[in-house]
């Protein structure tokens, strides 16, 4: 059976270690402290209870699968994963460090894969000595829910390392799509300026937070407006993926909006910090302002 080593418990490694467990694989699950990573398995083990009381699964299946998942804050547990998915906070020296000792943990034949949604691939495999077998498995949020996987070929990934992700992909019943390692990759090269452009139509007054929303809902049959989905992504996130593209591009269509970087600056976040385009109370749902 794959030994899948997940980095990283936060909303996305938390994410990806549910969806892993729940199709088989068993799953170690690191953070760097007791707090952070009981509150991971704490997030896993509510979806799958809500799972289980919607009917959609049965208490045996929840119970199998968390018997899979196997939480530590041991970076060396490392040592024993066929394949390891980084999902920490998107700093790219963070990155690169935490490759680097893994590089020195795993074994030679170990996968490392990046769930970055704008770092460039080829850095962190430069941080290692195995770039071959170093590449982006970039997930979407909500990961249970959201079917595409993206993958990204860094420089020197080898083929047999771009298949064995594309298998890994198949395990979890997502459906891959790859890029060339380039800024943004596909998919946020394509949302960033339309999020962008909701912003700078925002901050000209040319309609209501609630109606570029709409417009997007409505018109464009989108499950969430432009405004939403910053909230919900995190608006300190979007920035960073803003300045990425705009520095690796150099296209003013990528600049970040200055409403966006000001907001930022205020704290606002989105949902994460309560406040964002809207308010949120803790549990994540929309409040009135
Ligand atoms: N984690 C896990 N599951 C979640 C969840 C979360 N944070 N939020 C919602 N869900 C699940 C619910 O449990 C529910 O599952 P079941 O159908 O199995 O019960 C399902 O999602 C639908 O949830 P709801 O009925 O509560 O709400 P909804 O119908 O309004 O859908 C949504 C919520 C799935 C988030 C939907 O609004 C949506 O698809 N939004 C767009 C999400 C999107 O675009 N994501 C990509 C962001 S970009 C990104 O991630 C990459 C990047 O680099 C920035």
């Amino acid at each position: 059976m794959t030994q899948l080593f997940v980095a990283g418990a936060g909303l996305m490694g938390a994410g990806i270690a549910q969806t892993a467990i729940v199709n088989g694989l068993d799953v170690t699950l690191r953070e760097v402290d007791e707090a952070l990573v009981n509150r991971g398995v704490d997030n896993i083990r509510k979806r799958l209870d809500s799972q289980v009381a919607k009917g959609r699964m049965d208490a045996a299946a929840r119970d199998a699968a968390l018997a899979r998942l196997h939480p530590t804050t041991s970076l060396e547990a490392a040592g024993r994963a066929d394949f390891v998915i980084e999902a920490i906070t998107e700093n790219v020296d963070l990155k690169r460090e935490l490759f680097k000792r893994l590089d020195s943990i795993c074994r030679p034949d170990t996968i490392l894969a990046s769930n970055t949604s704008s770092i460039p691939i080829t850095r962190l495999a430069a941080a290692t000595k195995r770039p071959d077998r170093v590449i982006g498995m970039h997930f979407f949020s909500p990961v249970p829910v959201m079917e595409l996987l993206e993958i990204i070929r860094g420089r020197e990934t080898s083929e047999a390392t771009l298949a064995a992700a594309l298998e890994l992909g198949r395990k979890l019943h997502k459906k891959p799509i790859t890029s060339l390692d380039y800024p943004g990759f596909i998919v946020n090269r394509m949302l960033v300026p339309f999020v962008n452009e909701a912003i700078w139509a925002l901050m000209q007054g040319i309609g209501s937070r609630e109606d570029i929303d709409a417009g997007a809902r409505l018109g464009l049959r989108h499950p969430m407006g432009p405004l939403e989905l910053g909230d919900f992504v995190g608006l300190d996130v979007h920035l960073y993926i803003c300045d990425v593209l705009y520095e690796g591009l150099k296209d003013p269509k990528f600049a970040a909006p200055p409403l966006l970087r000001q907001m930022v600056e205020a704290g606002h976040l989105g949902r994460k910090s309560g406040r964002g385009f809207y308010r949120y109370a803790p549990d994540g749902t929309r409040v009135p302002d």
